[in-house]
């Protein structure tokens, strides 16, 4: 497969990027659930810690992938959909990028506001850019979390749309996105 995006179908460079950041997505919602629960104490600001590591991993993980667009632009349009369809799909696109920087910039804003230092994986600190500030840090929280579920809804409307092509309409668009599967 190449790594390169062709004509008709995202290449491998793309789909890992797309994938991985699922995959991320999961996990760091899975650990932001259990960090809420846990009782106060060293436990939970490990997972907090984690949290935010995989967080900033996230945010380079997406300016990874807009730096491959350039580098690499994606195939035209799918010819399987009419073009009220290729709209609906690029709006939700560009509102599922904007998410994806919002989220972890947000989290960002959040720690550092609340005097929380950002350290990933324990191999460096980011900077604070920001300084501390109440109102600041619960208006970020509240923004990454209100983020998370309109990420949930485009998400959910963006696989919806994917399966309903691949299982019902039983075009090429989910193949454009997966390893190996013919091209359109
Ligand atoms: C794409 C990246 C990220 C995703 C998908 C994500 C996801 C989430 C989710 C789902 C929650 C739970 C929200 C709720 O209670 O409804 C959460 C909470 C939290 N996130 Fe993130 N997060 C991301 C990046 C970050 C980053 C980069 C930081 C900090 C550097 C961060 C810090 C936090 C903190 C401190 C909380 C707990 C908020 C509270 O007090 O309730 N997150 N995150
Ligand atoms: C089960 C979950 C998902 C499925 C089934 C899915 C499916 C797809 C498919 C089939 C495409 C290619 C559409 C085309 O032919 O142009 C695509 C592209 C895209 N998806 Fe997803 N996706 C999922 C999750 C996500 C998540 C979690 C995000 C981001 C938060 C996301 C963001 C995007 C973006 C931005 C594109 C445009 C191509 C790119 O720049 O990478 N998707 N998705």
């Amino acid at each position: 497969m190449n790594l390169r995006n062709s004509e008709d179908r995202y290449g491998a460079v793309a789909q890992l990027l797309h994938w991985g950041m699922l995959i991320l997505f999961i996990a760091l919602y899975l650990i932001a659930e259990s960090m809420e629960e846990m009782p106060k104490g060293p436990d939970k600001l490990e997972l907090i810690g984690l949290h935010k590591s995989l967080g900033v991993t996230a945010l380079l993980l997406v300016l990874a992938r807009v730096g491959w667009r350039f580098m690499s632009p994606p195939p035209a349009t799918a010819a399987d959909l009419n073009p009220m369809q290729q709209k609906v799909a690029g709006a939700l696109h560009i509102l599922l990028y904007i998410c994806m920087f919002a989220m972890p910039l947000t989290g960002y804003v959040m720690s550092m506001a609340g005097g929380h230092p950002i350290e990933v994986f324990g191999l460096f600190s980011l900077p604070d850019l920001v300084g501390q500030s109440h109102d600041l840090k619960e208006f970020a929280e509240d923004s990454h979390k209100a983020i998370w579920v309109i990420i949930m809804v485009l998400v959910g409307l963006h696989a919806a749309a994917a399966l309903f092509h691949h299982f019902v309409a039983k075009d090429s668009i989910l193949r454009r996105m997966l390893p190996g599967g013919a091209s359109a």
